[in-house]
């Protein structure tokens, strides 16, 4: 056999006497809150903002889940500075905000936030393929203490997070429609609208409504990525005045998203208009549109919706200003929100309906080129909910707000419109060759549903129809171009190799503080990291994994480490693979334990392809005459393949 040896270690630590004593620090006076998970600048990335009581200097710390012990982070976890700055008087306190970068796929997270000695409690995220299909859930105006009852919204509010994620709880972001809060600058709408945990879970893509705007308040609670702050894109152009603004863009894996702060439209504002918003959006797909399949755009005020705010003249100026220039673009899909009810558009073209033969409710639309979708969502809270409204003699294109010939009670622009007074979201499906939007019911006419308990109608259509039940479904087919649109999903490389490495994050394997019996002796057990071997090649040669241990040192104290023992062990099966046998303890055996080269695993010629996960439960047993400490010893792993 020809040794092909590599070699790694894993540290060991055991404490004897409760010698290892975790040193005390000074408290920290700052109480943090308001903590929220937000998107990053990509599926890599997620920024995390809280409020803090004091202006101390803050970070997340970052470890995959698999390696806190005990919910205690590894010694090694990431930690990521945040930056931020004191909020505005009727806030209070101060402001941070930290990226987390260079995320791994797949992974479980937990994080917390503050500084050492004064840490927030522990909350978790996963990642998860940042490649192909994923689903992302988009919700409308939440709109806390719309109905004059904070409480109730939130219970609306928590009910449509723990019901659509339930649902769908590999869901990938939380797209917000706008409207987070009903008055921007009070912070304990604010409060409510962040109680719910899914918030600190899975990542928020905020959206600024026309509530969220008088405030800097929610600037202060939702940092995000790539923002363009500038004059034009706040709605007065003061971007240091006590109000919010800004637009944003993001690509999630197949998606270029764009979201836009719409509460900035009229120059004579002071601000640059929806002319500076088409700029913005000219430019990012430019730059940005070739790294992804899909362009997605978001924002608070509806220019195709079915209710109260259809007519507005706010609405009817961007219906002029904006489809054209979206057509042109090759945007596919756009959300909004701001009129609390749903809505489905025919395929919009420069301001018009596309294909005059589009039938209400078509399950499959295919988009030709220019062809936009539009959606506006109803409440996610059940806050507030705006009634359908009809149509009128003002045409049935551009500004107009007519009839659908095919549909006379129903807005020229839309295929589907509802309103039954129950909470909704919209659920998206990104596919390699379609978008699937669906309005999903998450709520009933039953509490929680605020603006229905303090005494609005509701009414399902058709009755009864439970939590969970689709209201509109549509799969959109985009527009290819003339040619023939090829793709191929390449997955990871099997390489035709032997290799083999440490499952996951290498932290400490920590035995504890090890337990005196009768003064003969003291005992520590824990288990070693596993290690995970690949085996692809063509050969199918044998191969091994063995280690052994150093001694146990703490400063000029010392044990054997024959006085280690282990039971190997095969986690998971694949690439042939046997676990060793049993090695006890030297103290047991008087023998040489793990302090000479002792076998963990192996297999044989002719062995199956694949990847095994091997193991071993550490069994360590020392003389009672060793002194108090906490020692440390390494454990060497090698490899051997022919
Ligand atoms: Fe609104």
């Amino acid at each position: 056999m020809v040794a092909g040896t590599t070699a790694a270690f894993l540290g060991l630590a055991v404490a004897l006497g409760g010698g290892l004593a975790t040193p005390a620090s000074a408290a920290d006076p700052a109480t943090l809150s308001g903590i929220i998970l937000g998107v990053g600048a990509n599926e890599t990335q997620r920024i995390v903002t809280w409020y803090s009581s004091a202006d101390t200097a803050q970070k997340v710390q970052l470890a995959p889940t698999a390696t806190l012990a005990n919910g205690e982070f590894p010694a090694g976890a990431a930690t990521f500075d945040a930056i931020g700055g004191a909020n505005i008087a009727t806030s209070g306190g101060f402001n941070r905000h930290a990226t987390l970068a260079s995320l791994q796929e797949q992974t479980a997270y937990s994080y917390r936030v503050g500084a050492e000695g004064n840490w927030s409690p522990t909350y978790s995220f996963k990642t998860q393929d940042f490649e192909g299909d994923y689903d992302f859930l988009f919700y409308g105006d939440p709109q806390i203490g719309a109905s004059g009852d904070v409480a109730k919204d939130q219970a609306g509010w928590q009910d449509t997070l723990d019901v659509s994620l339930a649902a769908n709880p590999n869901a990938e972001l939380l797209v917000s429609g706008g409207d987070q809060v009903e008055t921007a600058g009070t912070e304990s709408q604010w409060t409510a609208f962040l109680a719910p945990d899914k918030l600190r879970q899975y990542p928020w893509a905020a959206t600024i409504g026309n509530h969220d705007v008088g405030s800097k308040a929610y600037e202060q609670h939702l940092y995000t990525p790539n923002t363009d702050r500038s004059a034009p894109l706040y709605a007065n152009g003061q971007p240091t005045s006590n109000t919010s603004g800004g637009d944003y863009w993001y690509i999630y894996k197949d998606v270029l998203f764009i979201d836009l702060n719409s509460n900035s439209y009229r120059t004579a504002s002071g601000g640059g208009g929806d002319e500076a918003h088409i700029a913005y959006v000219t430019d990012v797909i430019n730059q940005h549109g070739a790294e992804a399949k899909w362009t997605v755009l978001v924002y608070h005020h509806a220019i195709y919706s079915p209710a109260d705010h259809a007519k507005d003249s706010d609405n009817k100026v961007r219906r002029v200003d904006f489809p054209t220039a979206f057509s042109n673009l090759g945007v596919d899909v756009v959300l909004q929100g701001h009129d609390h009810s749903y809505s489905r558009s025919y395929e919009i073209k420069n301001g018009a309906k596309a294909n005059p033969g589009e039938q209400p409710g078509a399950a499959d639309v295919f988009p030709g080129p220019g062809g936009v979708i539009y959606v506006t969502g109803n409440s996610a809270s059940g806050s507030k909910y705006y009634d359908i409204t009809a149509p009128d003699n003002s045409g049935t294109s551009g500004a107009g707000n007519g009839a659908d010939p095919l549909n006379p009670n129903s807005y020229w622009y839309n295929s589907v419109q509802n309103q039954e007074h129950v909470r909704t979201y919209v659920k998206v499906q990104v596919r390699s060759d379609k978008l699937v939007v669906e309005n999903v019911r998450s709520g009933t006419c039953a509490a929680p549903n605020a603006a229905v308990e303090r005494g609005a109608w509701c009414n399902n259509t058709p009755a009864n129809q439970p939590v969970g039940s689709i209201v509109d479904s549509v799969t959109v087919h985009p527009y290819q171009g003339d040619g023939q649109a090829i793709q191929v999903n390449v997955p990871n490389a099997a390489p035709g190799e032997f290799g083999w490495t440490i499952d996951g994050y290498n932290g400490l394997v920590n035995l504890g503080t090890a337990e005196d019996h009768n003064g003969d002796y003291f005992a520590a057990a824990g288990h070693i990291n596993p290690i995970v071997v690949s085996d692809n090649r063509r050969s199918l040669a044998p191969w091994s994994i063995s280690a052994s241990v150093s001694d146990f040192r703490d400063g000029d104290k010392t044990f054997s480490g024959a006085y280690l023992g282990w039971t190997p062990q095969v986690i998971e099966a694949g690439a042939g693979a046997q676990a060793s046998g049993s090695v006890a303890s030297g103290y047991d055996d008087h023998g040489q334990g793990l302090s000479v080269s002792r076998g963990l695993g192996w297999a044989n010629q002719g062995h199956a392809k694949g990847t095994a996960r091997l193991g071993a439960d550490l069994d360590l047993k020392i003389p009672g005459s060793v002194e108090k400490g906490g020692y440390r010893a390494t454990l060497t792993i090698t490899a051997l393949s022919s």
